[in-house]
Order: structure tokens, then C-alpha cells, then sequence
């Protein structure tokens, strides 16, 4: 078994790049490990997944037309191609809107022209994001709500890379699965999530920045709940296109997220107060039924469990 993934520097795609060399495919890992957070750390993740003989990596922008070009040319032999490159982040699609468009909408074309010109590609999973149900009143969110409201650019764009995804299985036809993924977190995770700001400043004794007195809440869900959950979206290639919610269906604020470090690492918070940012929005909630339903997904990891796992890793990686 032969798999593409993009993005494999990444938070979810190393985990998912290891996960998927643990169960036999040979990889072939993209990433252009861009500067939008401490690249250390992406070259980190990479350096562990070149340990494994079944690991080849290009680094490359996906947005580069001829590059993705000549890797589809060059891995005729690619069964599955699971896409989690894309620059993340909403409050950060206010200040750089363009590398949103160039990494998540001409990116996503690209991996798509690389799709369609792949003769045996069984199966496309890529990430889509809960952003997508923007200022959805309606809890939780479901795949059968609307997604018109988009509250940022980077929601646009996710958005945007699920009806090209629909479009292109249904015109080239190869199955293709979109994830919108619900606030991972986890060890290697993300330095610009609030899980890691708030971890960081408590250990440091530094001040935190708390948004719209730490109401808004989020479905915070554990790497290796979302990593079952592509796993098993692979294995099961629908028809043609298919979307799924993988959240963990419990929604938690930001303040109640704070009070539970502050318990782990035995420190008080130094707190700035501020409003909520542009772009925000105030609740992300996810309905599971369907993923559990026709995927199998079934998260198992509490933000009391998962928390000290991240907790673990970050006071040994960065030695505090
Ligand atoms: N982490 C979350 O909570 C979350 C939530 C919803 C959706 N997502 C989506 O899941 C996917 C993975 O997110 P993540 O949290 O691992 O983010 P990440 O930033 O850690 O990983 C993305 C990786 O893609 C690479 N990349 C970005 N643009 C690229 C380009 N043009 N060409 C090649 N490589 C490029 C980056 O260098 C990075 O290593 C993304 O599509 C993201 O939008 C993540």
C-alpha cells in the first residue's frame, strides 16, 4: 500500500504518517515546513518519522502545480493520498488572507489534479475543518446544517476545499472523504492553539491572554481519537464524496480549559483580559452520529485524560 500525505510535518499528519507506517503503507510525506510556527518542532516530528525504512519525504508546496506534477508521475503506484497540508489558523487569516488562497484553495487544487491523474487512487481523505459551520446557532453542529456563514477567511477556504473535493470525485470519479476536524490537541501539537499558550505562560509564569472572559467554548478533541478516526475513514472509500464531523461531542470553555492546566501544573494564571477576536466564534460542538454510525468512530479521550499526555510531553520536550 502506497500513501501520499501532505502536510506530514504537521501536528495530525506526523501522527498520522506514524500511524499509518505502524500499520505497513510505504509513505511518501510532503510538507514545505513553512515559518508559521517554529519550524523546530516540524523538523522534529520529521526527523522521527525518517527513522522508519517506509518513509520517503519531499519538501515541497503543494501549491507548486508542477511539482505535485511530476510527483504523480513520479508515484504512479499511489493507492491512497490523505491531504492535511493547509495553513491553519483563523485569527492569522486576518493578517496573511493570501497564503490561505495559495495553500487551501490552489493546494487543494493541486492535490486534486494529482488525484484525478493517479490510475489506481482508491481513496482521498483530506481536512476540513469545524470552522466550516461559522456562526451556526444550531447545537451541535451537523453535516446536514448549512455552511454559509463563514465567520473567517480560513473557513472560506475550508469550505471551499470540500465543494472542489465534491466536484472532482463526481467529475473524475475517484472517492474522496472530507474530515472536519473539531480542536485537536495532543503531544507535538500546535504552538498558536490556546492549549499550548496557556500551557506554555503557566510553566514560564508568564501572562495569558484570556478572549470574551474565557466563554467561548470548543469541542476539544485527543490526536489519537482524530488519528482512528482517519484511519478508519480510509478504509471505508464512499461512492463518491462523503463528509463527517470528527469532534468529541463535548463542548468546554475556554476559562473551564484554563482552570483544568492551572490544576495539572499547580500554577495560578496571570490573566489579560481582551474581547473576542475577529473571526472567532463564540461555540464549535460536534454531532458524531454519522461518523459513528457508518465509520466507527467512537472518541474515547476526555480532556481530564488527554491533557496530561500533552502536559507529559511539552515539560520533557522542552526540558521545564
Ligand atoms: N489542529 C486542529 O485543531 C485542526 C482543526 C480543524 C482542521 N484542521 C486541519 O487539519 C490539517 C492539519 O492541521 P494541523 O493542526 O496538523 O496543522 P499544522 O500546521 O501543524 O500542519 C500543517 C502542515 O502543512 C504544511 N503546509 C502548510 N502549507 C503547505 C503547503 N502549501 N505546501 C506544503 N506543506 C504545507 C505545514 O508546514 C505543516 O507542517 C489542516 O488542513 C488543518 O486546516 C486542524
Amino acid at each position: 500500500m502506497t500513501t501520499l500525505v501532505t502536510g506530514c510535518s504537521g501536528f495530525i499528519g506526523f501522527h498520522v504518517t506514524y500511524a499509518l507506517l505502524s500499520a505497513g503503507h510505504r509513505i511518501i510525506g510532503v510538507d514545505n515546513l513553512n515559518r508559521y510556527y517554529d519550524p523546530t518542532l516540524k523538523e522534529h516530528r520529521l526527523a522521527l518519522l525518517k527513522e522508519s525504512t517506509g518513509f520517503t519525504f519531499h519538501r515541497l508546496d503543494i501549491a507548486d502545480r508542477g511539482k505535485m506534477h511530476d510527483l504523480a508521475k513520479l508515484y504512479p503506484d499511489i493507492d491512497y493520498v490523505v491531504h492535511l497540508a493547509a495553513q491553519a489558523g483563523v485569527r492569522y487569516s486576518l493578517e496573511e488572507p493570501y497564503t490561505y488562497i495559495d495553500s487551501n484553495i490552489t493546494g487543494q487544487l493541486c492535490v486534486l489534479e494529482l488525484c484525478r491523474h493517479l490510475p489506481g487512487l482508491r481513496h482521498l481523505v483530506y481536512a476540513s475543518s469545524s470552522s466550516v459551520y461559522g456562526h451556526n446557532e444550531k447545537v451541535p453542529f451537523s453535516e446536514t446544517d448549512r455552511v454559509d456563514a463563514p465567520a473567517s477567511l480560513y473557513a472560506v477556504t475550508k469550505r471551499a476545499g470540500e465543494l472542489m473535493a465534491e466536484n472532482y470525485s463526481r467529475l473524475f470519479s475517484f472517492p474522496a472523504t472530507g474530515l472536519r476536524f473539531f480542536t485537536v490537541y495532543g503531544p507535538w501539537g500546535r504552538p498558536d492553539m490556546a492549549y499550548f499558550i496557556f500551557t506554555r505562560a503557566l510553566l514560564e509564569g508568564t501572562a495569558l491572554t484570556l478572549t470574551h472572559g474565557g466563554q467561548q467554548e470548543r469541542d476539544f478533541t485527543y490526536i489519537d481519537d482524530i488519528v482512528a478516526g482517519v484511519m478508519s475513514a480510509l478504509e471505508r472509500p464512499p461512492k463518491r464524496h462523503a463528509l463527517y464531523n470528527l469532534g468529541n461531542h463535548h463542548c468546554i470553555s475556554l476559562r473551564k480549559l484554563l482552570s483544568t492546566l492551572e490544576t495539572l501544573t499547580g500554577r495560578q494564571a496571570v490573566i489579560k483580559e481582551a474581547p473576542l477576536p475577529a473571526g472567532d466564534v463564540p461555540r464549535t460542538f460536534a454531532d458524531i452520529t454519522r461518523a459513528s454510525q457508518q465509520l466507527g468512530y467512537h472518541p474515547r479521550t476526555s480532556l481530564e485524560e488527554g491533557l496530561p499526555h500533552f502536559l507529559n510531553w511539552y515539560r520533557e520536550y522542552y526540558q521545564v
